[in-house]
């Protein structure tokens, strides 16, 4: 028998996601303000991942894009997303565009995002995203993220997208007294995710929000691309590397929910 348009009835079906199962799967997660909930509903993923994982786009999963590197896990930004606590008006740096989805969550809580991209290709491709769903009132740099961007800088709050072992010295100094950063802490490959509020001058740690599975950030202050590309020949390619995700397996010493 042959089958037009469907699939054989012997195939495992493919995990498909939704609209609606991604907001479940947020409030799953724990993420309760209505606001990031609100933008989550309001952007379609699936014009924020490379076409042959859109039918993957509604899963709460990371996806691969070039460069080895990824698009983050809904939840996981969520989480990062709501310790920012924006309330609309504010201008927000985020450090590690990659295709822009998060750039669009950020657009969509904030007065107006900076987004900062090392790789030009994946700036250019986030521009024509962005553009594509409509979505104004966000720059996208191409550059040394862990540099800040001072020309737009102070931020009231700032969000970064890789990780290193500690918050670069130019986003603590570009961030404004009173706001908030996220940060994934650590090597790259095993990260908590560490926000903190700024007060009177100084980075103060307010939470750990999760473990979690990070890229490097590439940078002067961050990992050195010598370092990363040693890395790359001396280990075959595993998930370590590519994928951003929260873990149920996380040891609950690194978990502070
Ligand atoms: C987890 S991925 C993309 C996350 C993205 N915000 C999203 O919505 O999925 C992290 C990104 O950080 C970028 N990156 C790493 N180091 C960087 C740096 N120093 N400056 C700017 N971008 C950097 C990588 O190229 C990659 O695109």
């Amino acid at each position: 028998m042959v089958h037009r348009g469907g699939m054989h009835p012997a195939e495992p079906a493919r995990r498909r996601g939704s609209p609606r199962g991604l907001i479940r799967a947020l409030r799953d997660q724990g993420i309760q303000d209505d606001r990031v909930i609100g933008a989550f509903g309001a952007v379609a993923r699936e014009r924020f991942v490379p076409a042959d994982a859109a039918e993957r786009a509604y899963l709460d999963e990371p996806i691969g894009i070039p460069h080895g590197q990824v698009t983050t896990q809904p939840s996981l930004i969520a989480r990062m997303v709501e310790a920012l606590r924006l309330s609309g008006g504010e201008r927000v740096l985020e450090v590690g565009t990659g295709l822009g989805y998060q750039t669009a969550i950020l657009a969509a809580l904030a007065g107006q995002v900076v987004s900062v991209e090392r790789f030009g290709d994946l700036a250019d491709w986030a521009r024509a995203n962005l553009d594509g769903a409509g979505i104004h009132g966000v720059t996208v740099v191409i550059g040394d993220g862990t540099l800040g961007v001072p020309e737009h800088a102070p931020y009231q709050a700032i969000v970064v997208a890789a990780a290193s072992l500690e918050v670069p010295a130019p986003l603590a100094e570009q961030l404004a007294d009173g706001g908030r950063l996220v940060h994934p802490v650590g090597p790259g490959g095993r990260e908590v995710v560490t926000a903190f509020h700024k007060r009177s001058g100084r980075l103060v740690a307010e939470a750990r929000l999760t473990g979690a599975y990070f890229v490097p950030l590439v940078g002067a202050h961050g990992t050195l691309e010598g370092d990363v590309d040693e890395q790359r020949t001396a280990q075959p390619p595993t998930p370590r590397v590519a994928r951003c995700v929260t873990s149920r397996r996380w040891p609950t010493r690194w978990r502070v929910e």
